[in-house]
């Protein structure tokens, strides 16, 4: 009997309505790029388009540039679903192995797809053209401004200068580098050297867990392909955010408050780290987001405490008793996971950073008033900002007089309070940390 026919979709036109989706119209490629995989059914094409979209999110102003470089001129906003598609298709002739012909064929067909069938001898010969001239616009593109050579908007990029004045442009290099995938074991089923064998059993080659459990592989894996993942013997989370259950050091017995929870990473570590607390209480403001929260607890066997409020306005759903340790891992620019969201860049603005930083500050407030005399607040965000992280605190320590600054290494000071990681130090991402005590 004859199977009916399923059409492969043209992976180069869907990675092109994806970009236009995420930097034109603002939407988030965590939504976007999903909806648009199911379409595809082999798990390479999916990798593939994966690839194609990060790739191009990466690059863009260079890609930007290159492809402007081509054009006679501007295609009209109706057409600027090929505008991306001409950034998939240098992208594919600079960054991937894909043979030339193939990638440029694949694109030109791609024309098509994007319902603009009357642009193929354009994209072909901007493509062409492309090829032709590669060196001279490549030097070209070297001798241009910072934000295009750096592939960072012009004010993040500025920000990052005026606050990282030596080492900008390593930080700008990692951001566009892909982010090594990272494993939490959960302690409570097997210890990270447990794990680390169960892993070289199953042939997935990984680096020796660090003293904090964290576990780097050696390539992405399929979570499913991780030995014991289903059961909740494992957990994927970068090594940086690995620190926060230490650093908050609960105890059994504690009452603990995880206040900005979604989706769930650090409140299943904190049950994971001491099982025997008295409550866990896990909060956060995004209905949806809470639904992997419940998801990942279940998965992992930890019980927890879920409600979703406004962590600074907690006497609209909490009148319980004040928490012994409290994590703030607060909504933030996200400058430091930039590595794993390409996107950021397009998405946030500079006006951001100020509205971040005051509603961090009213969380802190919040929960500050939350937490016993003599209990614990942890402040972690993924952000490399000084606005969002040392100068938080710094002025959070300057209007709190019962509020103790606990240095986490040497560098973390009164003066410049916190431990800041940068993107890309020890393969992690960019996370910082502030630990206060509340006097007695
Ligand atoms: C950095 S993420 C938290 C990541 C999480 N701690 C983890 O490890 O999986 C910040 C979270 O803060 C939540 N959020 C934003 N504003 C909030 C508010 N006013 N109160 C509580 N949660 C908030 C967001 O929905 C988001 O889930």
């Amino acid at each position: 009997m004859n199977q009916p026919k399923t059409k492969t979709p043209n992976l180069r036109a869907l990675a092109a309505t994806i970009l236009h989706q995420v930097v034109d119209k603002g939407q988030s490629l965590s939504q976007v790029l999903p909806a648009q995989q199911e379409k595809v059914r082999d798990g390479r094409d999916k990798a593939l388009l994966q690839q194609l979209c990060y790739g191009v999110l990466r690059q863009l102003p260079s890609l930007d540039f290159l492809v402007s470089q081509l054009l006679e001129k501007k295609l009209p906003n109706k057409q600027r679903a090929v505008h991306f598609l001409l950034m998939v298709g240098v992208y594919q002739l600079t960054s991937m192995r894909i043979p030339e012909h193939a990638a440029v064929a694949e694109t030109v067909a791609a024309v098509v797809k994007l319902k603009q069938p009357r642009l193929k001898g354009l994209v072909n010969a901007i493509l062409r053209n492309y090829q032709r001239q590669s060196e001279a616009l490549q030097s070209k593109l070297s001798q241009s401004a910072d934000p295009v050579k750096f592939n960072h908007p012009g004010w993040l990029l500025k920000r990052l200068q005026q606050h990282y004045p030596d080492n900008w442009q390593a930080i700008a290099e990692a951001n566009d580098l892909a982010a090594p995938m990272w494993l939490r074991p959960n302690q409570q089923k097997n210890s990270a050297q447990e794990y680390a064998e169960r892993l070289s059993e199953a042939e997935i080659e990984a680096k020796p867990p660090l003293k904090s459990g964290a576990i780097q592989l050696a390539a992405a894996k399929d979570v499913f392909a991780l030995p014991g993942f289903a059961d909740g013997d494992v957990s994927v989370q970068d090594g940086a955010p690995q620190f926060a259950a230490a650093l908050l050091d609960p105890q059994p017995g504690e009452q603990i408050l995880d206040a900005c929870a979604a989706p769930g990473g650090k409140t299943a570590h904190i049950g994971e780290y001491c099982p025997e607390l008295a409550q866990l209480v896990a909060v956060d403001l995004e209905q949806t987001r809470l639904k992997r929260v419940h998801e990942n607890l279940a998965r992992l066997g930890i019980e927890a405490k879920v409600i979703c409020g406004d962590a600074a306005q907690p006497e609209s759903w909490w009148n319980g008793p004040q928490f012994d340790r409290i994590l703030v891992d607060a909504p933030c620019s996200a400058t430091g996971v930039i590595r794993r969201h390409p996107d950021i860049k397009w998405l946030r603005r500079d006006s951001d950073i100020q509205a971040l930083a005051d509603l961090q500050r009213d969380i802190l407030n919040a929960m500050w008033a939350q937490l016993k005399a003599g209990g614990t607040l942890l402040y972690a965000t993924c952000s490399v900002l000084p606005e969002e992280n040392r100068e938080q605190i710094a002025s959070f320590l300057a209007t709190h007089s019962d509020a103790e600054h606990v240095p986490l290494n040497e560098a973390d000071t009164a003066e410049s309070p916190g431990w800041q990681l940068l993107p890309g130090e020890q393969d992690m991402d960019g996370f910082y940390y502030a630990k206060l005590k509340k006097q007695a």
